[in-house]
């Protein structure tokens, strides 16, 4: 077996780590990859290659697949969904878990997703489109706050204000429609919804939907959910908060009528679809959807998983019944970002080897010259702890934290602060 993984991440470090483990014993090729991938070898055996070929480039991953005779691709970041790669792997004759660029606007088009949840009667927010400032500023002076702009595109996780007031708004109006900050684009304005998030991640090929365990991610830069937000500061699962009924409503009513939909729509859905959802006073609602695994759920997810991920990849896309089965153990992830993140942030940091650590560490952004780690991105390391409770899986990864701290680097202290 021979594997294919595409992406640089902390989720694809968590990604390489878990399919490494499986009983097919495969042998890993990861484009381009991460410094700290090199050690998954030593931790589980299995061959791993970082090959020198970015996530954009397409034709070249497509030929290296074909050349090197890869069995299964998978992939980690939204933008290479957005560049059609599984198209081009398919038209090729290549496996690959991966949602096709039609599928995978239910991420990159918040309008295409929010209109396909209207048309299908998927429980969300309510909102409106628009393309110019003054229409939007005219439905804003209607509706009030608070209210939530979207930027309808991909922004990294950025592209979201939450506004508690209308001059807030309307800032977010002027700084996504007049000065195009992400560019030339139009915004999603949706209905302010109030409730514990969680993140529901399932595999799906058609309308088969296999849910994993959920898990909960910080969004917001600083302790007690203040500050810009981010791709995520950390994350853990399982979420006492939300449930187990609410769970498995929302994959009756959400989950699987989304796989429905774009089915019905002729773009089918296969790979990762994730459900950023709240559950507010009427029950589980949409936030948004992502086509891909989360990060950093993925990285307290994978752990928390203790079914063969790459025998589940291969079964889903083969529409055979999949179980998957998790380990009792709570697990829960610390981010460490570099000083300045999400704005300009500090580069170059150097950093402790993480291997001196007994937790889980995945590199976000790292990398290594001359045998020295230095920070390479915005967010650099999670730390994962595990333990029989919550509270101990957090000061299992607090303790790594300490280890890996550096006064360029910064990190939520308040990490599971619903759950524990
Ligand atoms: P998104 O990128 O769409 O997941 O939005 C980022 C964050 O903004 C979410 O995790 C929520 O915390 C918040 N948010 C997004 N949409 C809404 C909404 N309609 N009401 C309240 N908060 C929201
Ligand atoms: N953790 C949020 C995301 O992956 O988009």
């Amino acid at each position: 077996m021979r594997i294919l993984i595409i992406g640089r991440g902390g989720r694809e470090h968590a990604i390489v780590w878990k399919m490494a483990q499986s009983a097919l014993k495969p042998e890993l090729f990861i484009a381009p990859g991460n410094v700290g991938m090199k050690h998954i070898t030593a931790q589980t055996g299995a061959p791993v290659t970082l090959v020198n070929l970015s996530e954009g480039e397409t034709e070249k991953l497509r030929d290296f697949a074909l050349s090197e005779h890869i069995d299964l691709t998978v992939v980690g970041p939204e933008a290479a969904l957005a560049d059609d790669i599984a198209t081009v792997f398919a038209a090729a004759g290549l496996r690959i878990f991966a949602p096709t660029a039609a599928a995978a606007r239910i991420e990159t088009s918040k309008e295409f997703a929010k209109d396909l949840m209207r048309q299908y009667r998927i429980p969300t927010a309510e909102y409106r489109t628009f393309e110019d400032y003054d229409s939007a500023k005219a439905y804003l002076d209607r509706q009030g706050a608070p209210i939530v702009i979207k930027y309808d595109g991909l922004a990294a996780g950025k592209g979201v204000v939450v506004a508690m007031t209308a001059e807030e708004a309307d800032n977010a109006l002027k700084d996504m429609l007049l000065d195009n900050r992400f560019g030339k684009g139009k915004v999603v304005m949706e209905e302010f919804l109030q409730g514990p998030e969680f993140s529901l991640l399932t595999l799906v090929n058609g309308e088969q939907v296999v849910p994993l365990v959920i898990a909960q991610d910080h969004k917001r830069a600083y302790d007690g959910d203040k500050g810009p937000n981010t791709g995520g500061m950390g994350a853990y699962a399982p979420v006492p908060v939300i449930p187990q009924t609410q769970i498995d409503w929302a994959v009756e009513h959400i989950m699987k009528p989304t796989a429905k939909a774009l089915k019905s729509e002729g773009c089918p859905f296969c790979g990762v679809l994730y459900g950023g959802l709240m559950l507010t006073k009427d029950g589980p609602k949409v936030i948004e959807f992502n086509a891909r695994f989360g990060d950093p759920e993925t990285e307290v997810v994978l752990p928390k998983l203790k079914s063969d991920l790459t025998q589940m990849m291969l079964d889903v896309l083969d529409n055979k019944d999949v179980t998957p089965e998790f380990h009792e153990e709570a697990f829960l992830g610390v981010v460490l970002a570099a000083n300045g993140y999400p704005g300009s942030y500090t580069k170059n940091i150097p950093l402790n080897n993480p291997d001196a650590l007994s937790q889980q560490v995945f590199c976000m952004g790292v990398k290594e010259e001359n045998g020295q780690l230095f920070s390479n991105g915005g967010r650099v390391l999670i730390v994962v702890g595990k333990g029989n409770t919550l509270k101990e899986a957090q000061q299992d990864a607090y303790q790594g934290v300490a280890k890996m701290a550096h006064s360029d680097l910064f990190y939520r202290k308040d990490i599971g602060w619903q759950a524990v």
